[in-house]
């Protein structure tokens, strides 16, 4: 695969800065997250995670079941206080 190609698109980081990375020795999904915000985009990783696992492991010769991969959560997104109020009178309308 050329070194170029992007790895995590919605960090825009390439296959090149991760090998880079894990040949200075970060080694762990998390420490490379940090460095790059790979996994931390709108896919928050569905994409990229697999793809920097698999090249931690040619490099470490970790089987990939190894290795830790991070949460993933849903994006977060904004909640409107009158909601919230509304949802509060309901849970004391059924309790009443
Ligand atoms: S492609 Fe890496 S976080 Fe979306």
């Amino acid at each position: 695969m050329d070194e170029n190609t992007i790895i995590c698109r919605c960090s825009d980081v390439t296959l090149k800065e991760i090998r880079d990375l894990i040949a200075q020795g970060y080694v762990t999904y998390d420490e490379i997250k940090r460095i790059t915000r790979i996994g931390m985009g709108p896919c928050q990783g569905k994409t990229c995670g697999q793809l920097v696992l698999r090249e931690i492991s040619n490099a470490t010769g970790k089987s990939m079941a190894d290795l830790n991969f991070h949460n993933i959560r849903p994006p977060v997104v904004g909640v409107k206080l009158h909601l919230i109020a509304e949802e509060a009178k309901r849970q004391e309308g059924e309790k009443a």
